[in-house]
C-alpha cells in the first residue's frame, strides 16, 4: 500500500508531463530562423522522452489501484513555457523549458521523499530515475541560456 500523498503527486507529475509535451510540440513547430533549429530538435527528442515518462508515471498509478487523470480535471500552469510572440524570441522558450524542468525536478524531489516515507520503494526508484532525466534536460538546457544570454 501507498499513501494518499504518492498518489497525489503521481497524478500532478503525469498531467505535467502531459502539459510539456503539449508546450514542447507547440515551440517545435511555432519557432522561425536558423538559430532555432538546434532547440527544435532538441525539443522534439525531449517530446518523445517526456511522453515515455507519462506512459510509466500512468501505468504506476494503475499498478497502485488508481488512474492517470483526463482532459476534465487538468488545469494549465505552463504560463512561461507559452509559443512566444515574436517567433525568433528562442531565449524566451529556452527559459520556459527551464522553469517546466525545474517544476518537474521539484516534483520528483517530493516524490523520491513522500514514496520512502511511504514504504514504496518501487515508486521511488521510477521517481529517481525520471530525476535524473530532468536534471539531464536542465543541463542542456541552461548550456543553450548560457550560449543565447552570451551572444
Ligand atoms: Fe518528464
Ligand atoms: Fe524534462
Amino acid at each position: 500500500m501507498t499513501s494518499d500523498r504518492v498518489i497525489d503527486l503521481l497524478r500532478k507529475a503525469y498531467s505535467d508531463e502531459i502539459e510539456t509535451v503539449m508546450n514542447y510540440q507547440t515551440n517545435a513547430i511555432v519557432l522561425d530562423g536558423v538559430r532555432a533549429e538546434e532547440i527544435k530538435e532538441s525539443l522534439k527528442q525531449d517530446i518523445q522522452e517526456e511522453l515515455g515518462h507519462a506512459e510509466q508515471i500512468g501505468q504506476r498509478l494503475k499498478q497502485l489501484d488508481a488512474r492517470p487523470p483526463g482532459s476534465a480535471e487538468f488545469t494549465a500552469r505552463q504560463d512561461s513555457l507559452q509559443p512566444p510572440e515574436d517567433s525568433t524570441d528562442v531565449l524566451s522558450v529556452i527559459r520556459g523549458v527551464l522553469d517546466a524542468e525545474e517544476d518537474a525536478i521539484e516534483t520528483y524531489r517530493s516524490l523520491v521523499d513522500a514514496a520512502e516515507e511511504a514504504g514504496d520503494p518501487v515508486t521511488e526508484d521510477l521517481a529517481v530515475t525520471v530525476l535524473a532525466d530532468e536534471e539531464a534536460h536542465r543541463t542542456e538546457f541552461r548550456g543553450f541560456e548560457k550560449e543565447y544570454r552570451d551572444e
